[in-house]
């Protein structure tokens, strides 16, 4: 019989007395604020038990895992004629690379780069205006982890419009092959918006249920089953950019990574599970993040590579 609660608490404690911690992001000024001391985790059970530790209950800015959420909804809005625009393939470069779009025509490798979310978001533009995909974002995530208090951080989002630079080059590229069909601002909009959603390892935990239970919440489907289990698949292959590898190789589950020091992971079946340490490795992924992960799958036998 697995003890989570206790395993959840000594990751805790042992992340806290580490020492080599990452670095913490800085190219977007409101998240270099962030004290690198900061680690929360929170584990959400099949049967709803919730066991967390340190941090879980601090908002912090879940940048690029908002692309989970994103991509469930272009997929609702377009379904599979999403992957038209967007391919499904590991990318093998940083987050925020341009060199993959010239030779493949505009259409990124797969939705968690910054290239293909920026599709998502001109997705979700086709039927909305910036302000409704927002909300309906908003709404979203706060349906999931059934919690209101939920929200985007203004002053991240100011701080990405400030220093977007690179996402306006990705996005005005790939307009020119005619991937992005919204004006390019309207597009950036939204997507700095929900980059800059503010959750807590609890809420964040909450918000994949879903994906831990084959497209249900509380016994109300989310999405299909095969589209959770494909939602998966691509956090498996491409959560962590050019280090989706290294973290399938130690981790060994679902997981989406953001620039915040945030991860989701998902164990099918068994849990769903937030983690947050602000300090980054140098593919932009959290740091002891992912050693708690490491540590977690291999204190559980939890990896998706371990026979049940
Ligand atoms: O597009 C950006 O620069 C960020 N706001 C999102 C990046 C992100 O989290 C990617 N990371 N791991």
């Amino acid at each position: 019989m697995i003890d989570i609660e206790n395993i959840v608490t000594e990751i805790a404690e042992e992340m806290r007395a580490h020492k080599d911690r990452g670095t913490v992001a800085s190219y977007i000024p409101p998240l270099a604020c962030v004290p690198d001391s900061k680690f929360g985790v929170a584990v959400v059970m099949a049967d709803g038990t919730i066991h967390s530790a340190g941090d879980a209950d601090e908002a912090f800015s879940i940048q690029s895992i908002s692309k989970v959420f994103a991509l469930t909804l272009a997929l609702g809005a377009v379904g599979d004629q999403l992957w038209n625009r967007v391919g499904r393939e590991p990318s093998g470069t940083p987050f925020n690379s341009i060199v993959q779009l010239e030779t493949e025509h505009g259409i990124p490798r797969n939705p968690f780069i910054n290239a293909g979310a920026i599709v998502l978001c001109d997705v979700l533009l086709g039927r909305h205006q910036p302000r409704e995909a927002i909300g309906q974002m908003l709404r979203f995530v706060r349906t999931l982890s059934g919690d209101d208090a939920i929200a985007i951080d203004e002053t991240v989002a100011g701080g990405e419009q400030d220093t977007g630079f690179r996402n306006r080059a990705l996005a005005n590229y790939m307009r020119a092959f005619g991937n992005i069909h919204a004006p390019v601002e309207r597009v950036l909009g939204t997507y700095f918006h929900f980059c800059a959603l503010a959750m807590s390892c609890r809420q964040l935990a909450l918000a994949g249920r879903f994906l831990m239970d084959g497209g249900r919440v509380d016994g109300h489907s989310i999405v299909t089953a095969s589209r959770a289990r494909r939602i998966n698949a691509l956090m498996m292959s491409c959560g962590h950019y050019d280090n989706s590898g290294d973290f399938a190789f130690r981790v060994g589950l679902p997981g989406k990574s953001g620039v915040g020091g945030g991860i989701l992971s998902v164990v099918p079946g068994v849990a769903s599970i937030a983690v947050w340490s602000p300090g980054l490795n140098p593919s932009g992924n959290s740091q002891l993040g992912t050693l708690a992960l490491e540590r977690l799958v291999q204190r559980t036998g939890w990896s998706v590579f371990e026979p049940r």
